[in-house]
């Protein structure tokens, strides 16, 4: 190996004692390949098989915690009991190749496709209609029915640790709706959950006390609550950089195992809220401030993009597109041959890529999303 990129090769450990073999993990991506009844498929499986030998830790594509919360065709489900065996077959394959497997839980909320959830009854924080799709305007969700979703996070984390997931990660990121509790532009709530930016933590808080506590009471062994999210929104109003920075400060109180920062690109630039030149993941990692172990991510291709953002100082890399275009990055970095990682997607290549076709026509169908694909 070139002793370069040696230290994304040191091991680390969380506070809870768990040991990663290295600094690169699998950033959770939704593969839209799972069965209609949302247990996972074979080609589901054998596509985290190929990617989990050289990361420390896979986190998986996002599952749904309660049926109203289905964001993707061919998402997996972690909604009832029945999913177990379901979860299970995809812990105890990622775990086989030597990485940590961590369950992403999640709900869309007003970002689902109608026809996902039952009756079409889209639900929010409050009835704003998302300009991010033309999905029709959400229902506001009742004091009973977000208490019901916080206790489904809960009983989801139950069943991630009967089906020996290492971990659990809360997708507070990407507008579904943990995030829609915390922005301005979806939560217009006037009640305990809404109406100030110290309320509109209270859902995000919520949850991330209600999967800490079930941990706590479930698992035998120690297992990792992690957290995402995205540090602004484009939407006026909506997330500034301001207000992520007050979130950061309240999770960063929770004992969490790990702060997930979900980006495009690792380099970017906050768009307002605050004065400063940097970068988003340096400010946020200067205001985490070493007090729980943050994750960067984002368009980082090369061995040399990768060490570049190690040198700020962040812990932890996720690599997400990269790992889909050469399923064995980490082993070429580890081997000497970081000039042989491939950097654009091969169109020709979803066979020996390992990847199911849903995924596959997604990737080669959206132009701009993938390097590669014009
Ligand atoms: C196909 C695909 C699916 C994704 N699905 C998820 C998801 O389920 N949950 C999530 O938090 N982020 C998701 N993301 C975002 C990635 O985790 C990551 O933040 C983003 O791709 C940037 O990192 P990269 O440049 O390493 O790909 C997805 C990205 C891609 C490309």
């Amino acid at each position: 190996m070139n002793d370069k990129y040696k230290p994304l090769f040191d091991s680390f450990t969380f506070k809870n004692g768990i040991n990663l073999k290295n600094r690169l993990v699998m950033a959770p991506m939704t593969n839209f390949s799972s069965n209609e009844d949302g247990t996972v498929t074979d080609a589901e499986v054998d596509y985290y098989v190929r990617r989990s030998k050289g990361v420390s830790m896979v986190i998986t594509a996002c599952t749904y915690v309660t049926r109203n919360g289905k964001g993707f065709h061919g998402e997996f489900g972690a909604d009832t009991d029945e999913m177990i065996p379901s979860l299970k077959k995809l812990a105890t394959a990622i775990k086989a190749e030597g990485a940590k497997a961590v369950l992403q839980i999640f709900h869309g909320g007003r970002e689902c496709p109608p026809e996902l959830v039952p009756n079409g009854d889209i639900v929010s924080a409050s009835d704003v209609q998302s300009e991010r799709n033309s999905a029709k305007a959400p229902r506001a969700l009742t004091e009973e029915e977000v208490q019901h979703i916080i206790a489904a996070f809960g009983e989801t984390t139950r069943r991630a640790i009967d089906a020996g997931f290492d971990g659990v990660e809360i997708h507070g990121a990407n507008g579904y709706l943990i995030q829609q509790f915390f922005s301005s532009h979806s939560n217009r709530r006037d009640d305990q959950w809404g109406g100030s930016l110290e309320k509109r933590k209270a859902f995000p808080l919520a949850v991330v006390d209600e999967v800490k506590k079930v941990a706590a009471k479930h698992a035998k062994e120690p297992f990792i609550v992690g957290y995402r999210f995205s540090p602004e929104e484009p939407e006026e109003p909506g997330i500034t950089m301001a207000d992520t920075l007050q979130l950061i400060d309240a999770l960063a109180e929770k004992n969490l195992d790990y702060l997930h920062v979900s980006l495009n690109d690792f380099w970017s630039k906050p768009r307002r809220g605050v004065d400063d030149d940097r970068s988003r993941m340096e400010i946020i990692h200067e205001r985490v401030g070493g007090k729980v172990p943050v994750i960067g991510v984002g368009s980082l291709y090369s061995a040399d993009d990768v060490i570049k953002a190690f040198e700020t100082g962040v812990p932890l890399l996720a690599l997400g597109r990269e790992l889909i275009i050469d399923p064995d990055w980490v082993e070429k970095v580890e081997t000497g041959r970081e000039n042989e990682i491939e950097t654009k997607i091969d169109t020709g290549a979803q066979a020996r890529l390992v990847v199911p076709d849903p995924l596959w026509q997604a990737i080669i169908n959206t132009p701009g999303w993938f390097p590669g694909i014009q």
